[in-house]
């Protein structure tokens, strides 16, 4: 058997000159510039972000990259190095909608600048990304966020790369560009990670207000490494799910008498106010959630990240027993995470597939994965083989060239 499959991880200026030779094969000539944006990976603090709580991301080395250009006319063009269709049109075809394919993330990003009145001209914009699809790292995300800084960039908006309100304000279109123009539903913590974080950091966001705190978590100074691992297996019936997961929450709140499930005090009483078995397990796992995530920035702060593990650990019980949206690969990663002697380890973004993470002392990452590459390869046939990448708290987008 071979061992574990790790993604590459391009440096900045590789995928910089791979995506302007990209623009320069699909459209000629040079592209006026590069940006990139990250997925990310939530810490600690899954599905609390749509309840108005708080959570803890970290943006990864992984990055979707923009080469963009000027046109002189209103026409749009769209190519990528992971997708064989494009897309090309004028700014005044964009109109939101339930729309399929990756363009649409794209076009959704023009589109929300334009809505929030920048005067975004004709584009020619080429797209790699390092962050796998598909895989609850966030790879929407960092799409829209990159194409919203290139273009914002070029229609003048130099405020929102600025400082972190103009971040806001870019992380908040990147959410427009989801929710209102592709009709997918996000809660918006993956776009503030991709555009709000700082390398070497946890971001502490409070999705009540927005506001954030850069907690230290230099890994690599703690003898620390994250370990991610893409199960590579499909979401599935992911996007219902996650709605109705959504719709229990509003209704709990709803039935308490509080604006958000944030605002529940005491659980105990509110879990005895609940008559549905489901409706009070969901609600457990939010509030027991929020408050992990308090006890985790706490540590950070302190200075003591060794010591999230069994924050992780709780937290992906909770994912799998209160709020079931774990699956049998993210499982048996997360078990094999352990067994291995991973500190904690725990499913990460929205579940039903996609990734976990576990944090490790830096000498056992190698051993972590294969553990994990072995519990995954034999568990049965049915289950594909996972890929490892690293999960180093990253640079946010930026204008890379
Ligand atoms: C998806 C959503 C986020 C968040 C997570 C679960 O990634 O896009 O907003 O709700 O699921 O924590």
């Amino acid at each position: 058997m071979t061992g574990p499959t790790w993604a590459p991880l391009p440096d900045a200026q590789h995928a910089a000159s791979a995506v302007a030779a990209l623009h320069r094969s699909a459209f000629g000539g040079e592209p006026d510039g590069v940006w990139a944006s990250p997925g990310r990976v939530t810490l600690i603090g899954e599905h609390v972000d749509y309840n108005a709580g708080r959570t803890l991301l970290v943006a990864l080395p992984y990055r979707t990259v923009v080469a963009a250009r000027r046109r002189t006319d209103d026409q749009v063009q769209v190519v990528s190095a992971q997708e064989r269709h494009g897309w090309t049109g004028r700014l005044t075809d964009l109109a939101p909608g339930r729309l399929d394919g990756w363009t649409a993330y794209a076009r959704g990003a023009v589109w929300a600048l334009r809505e929030a009145g920048y005067d975004v001209p004709g584009l020619d914009l080429a797209i790699d990304s390092a962050v796998p699809l598909g895989a609850g790292l966030s790879s929407s995300a960092a799409l829209v966020c990159a194409v919203a800084a290139a273009a914002g960039s070029l229609a003048g908006g130099a405020d929102l790369l600025a400082d972190d309100a103009g971040r806001a304000r870019l992380a908040g279109l990147g959410v427009q560009a989801e929710t209102i123009f592709v009709g997918a539903p996000t809660g918006g913590m993956d776009q503030a990670a991709s555009v709000r974080s700082r390398s070497a950091h946890a971001l502490h966001l409070d999705c009540r207000d927005g506001a954030i705190r850069h907690l230290p978590l230099d890994l690599a100074a703690a003898g620390l490494a994250l370990l991610v691992i893409d199960t590579n297996a499909p979401h599935r019936n992911a996007g219902n799910a996650y709605a109705s997961r959504r719709r229990t929450c509003e209704t709990a709140a709803r039935a308490l008498g509080v604006p958000s499930l944030r605002e529940v005090v005491d659980l105990d009483n509110a879990l005895d106010r609940l008559d549905a078995d489901e409706s009070r397990r969901r609600v457990r796992h939010v509030v027991t959630e929020i408050a992990r995530v308090g006890a985790a920035a706490d540590l950070l702060t302190a200075g003591r990240p060794a010591e999230l593990g069994p924050l992780l650990d709780a937290s992906h019980r909770s994912l799998r027993d209160d709020y079931e949206v774990s699956s049998r690969e993210l499982d048996l990663a997360v078990d094999g995470a352990r067994r291995a002697g991973a500190l904690g380890a725990r499913m990460t973004g929205g579940g039903f597939g996609g990734s976990a993470i576990a944090l490790v002392h830096q000498p056992d990452l190698e051993l972590v994965a294969a553990e994990v590459d072995h519990a995954l390869a034999t568990a049965d046939a049915t289950i594909p083989r996972p890929t490892f990448l690293l999960g180093t708290p990253s640079a946010p987008a930026a204008r890379i060239c």
